[in-house]
């Protein structure tokens, strides 16, 4: 986000949040909510001038805009609380906006989720909870809409599927990205999950599929893409998470193959050849045309970690994108659950654990626990280890 659209999403947002405020202490029709819903409604449509949507995310105690969390000073944490206190975790608005529904979200955002548990979206504005429930224990639980019924493989989006392999061999036989039917079969995926809520059992089936890198990047695409829905995240932004993680470790194409399939330990040289596929990755990403500018991000980033003690090294004050964060925690997490050469896939109880021990440090601490939830509510009810 440049500094002028920063500027106009801060107006925006101060405006709606003064709007909501005095709403609350003097009801709707009072002239001053009305003159604060109307400079809400002007400054959406300034922020709207030159894209297809607005998408906001609250995070903990971070606001994250576009995908990168954003310091737009005192109002932050106001903001966030006043979404938290009416149980919404991200807004959506599209170009379409119209100032009667702006007005019914300053009525939404007032209303202080005193009387009712619901949150109304309308045609221009989408409101997504993040499912957070207390369980009666200190950690929370986020609800997935699994309806219990076992996956069948006539679910799956095959033919994207195939596509994909197909994509994935040509890239890297030529080294020539063709995109068509990437986008497709993130929409497939979508579309499953919005039936089934359970994308472990969609990677159960693609189990046998055995080119490793293919089936990993499919796997963590549908990883980061559970993760997202979960936070309530939809639309073009969703479809360009799951690109993006489809691609994420598109620079190990730049990796001699010998280095790829080592069974043993690789040595210092060629774990520095290894630490390369981010940056190759990225600058093969921008080049192409057509790529999601998320999906050179995201391979770019995907091995820096939480804490940057991953590489490559960035300065100080890098602040490392959403996608990326989430594309670590489904990567980690495939590289354990998966059979290697050297070691058996371990089992999922165990990995939660050793995740649980990694928030904070070097994964991301909100994602990492929306993570291990969706994970959770997978298990078998003896195996289950609640994040406390
Ligand atoms: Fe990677
Ligand atoms: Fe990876």
């Amino acid at each position: 986000m440049n500094n002028q659209s920063q500027q106009s999403v801060h107006e925006f947002l101060r405006h709606l949040l003064s709007a909501a405020v005095n709403a609350a202490l003097y009801g709707m029709g009072h002239p001053q909510v009305t003159h604060l819903t109307r400079l809400a409604a002007s400054g959406i449509r300034n922020v709207l001038e030159d894209r297809q949507d607005f998408s906001l995310i609250a995070l903990e105690d971070e606001l994250i805009i576009d995908g990168t969390p954003q310091d737009l000073g005192l109002i932050t944490g106001r903001f966030i609380q006043m979404l938290k206190s009416n149980g919404i975790g991200h807004i959506r608005i599209l170009a379409g906006v119209t100032q009667p529904e702006i007005e019914s979200l300053v009525a939404s955002l007032s209303r202080q989720n005193k009387s009712t548990n619901e949150i109304a979206s309308s045609e221009n504005i989408r409101l997504g909870r993040v499912d957070i429930e207390s369980d009666g224990r200190e950690g929370q639980k986020i609800n997935t809409t699994s309806t219990g019924r076992r996956f069948t493989l006539h679910d799956l989006p095959f033919r994207e599927l195939e596509e994909f392999k197909e994509i994935y061999e040509t890239v890297r036989q030529r080294k020539k990205l063709q995109l068509s039917g990437m986008a497709e079969m993130v929409s497939g995926f979508i579309n499953v999950f919005q039936n089934e809520g359970s994308p472990l059992l969609v990677m159960a089936a693609l189990r046998d599929v055995d080119e490793y890198t293919f089936t990993h990047s499919t796997n963590v695409c549908i990883l980061n893409l559970a993760q997202a829905m979960a936070l309530g995240i939809e639309g073009q932004q969703l479809n360009d998470i799951g690109v993006a993680a489809l691609l994420h470790d598109i620079g190990k194409l730049f990796v001699p193959e010998e280095i790829l399939i080592k069974q043993g330990k690789l040595s210092a040289a060629e774990f520095e050849i290894m630490q390369l596929h981010p940056v190759k990755g990225a600058r093969y990403l921008l080049e192409t045309p057509g790529v999601p500018r998320l999906a050179a991000i995201n391979a770019f980033e995907h091995h820096m970690k939480f804490d940057f003690s991953g590489y490559p090294a960035v300065p100080a004050d890098w602040q490392q994108n959403l996608c990326s964060q989430m594309t670590q925690i489904s990567d980690f997490f495939d590289a354990l659950r998966t059979r290697r050469p050297y070691r058996e896939p371990m089992e999922l109880p165990v990995i939660a654990d050793i995740m649980y021990g990694m928030m904070g440090k070097e994964l991301h601490p909100v994602l990492t626990r929306n993570f291990l939830l969706i994970i959770n509510q997978l298990m078998e009810p003896q195996q289950a280890t609640p994040p406390a």
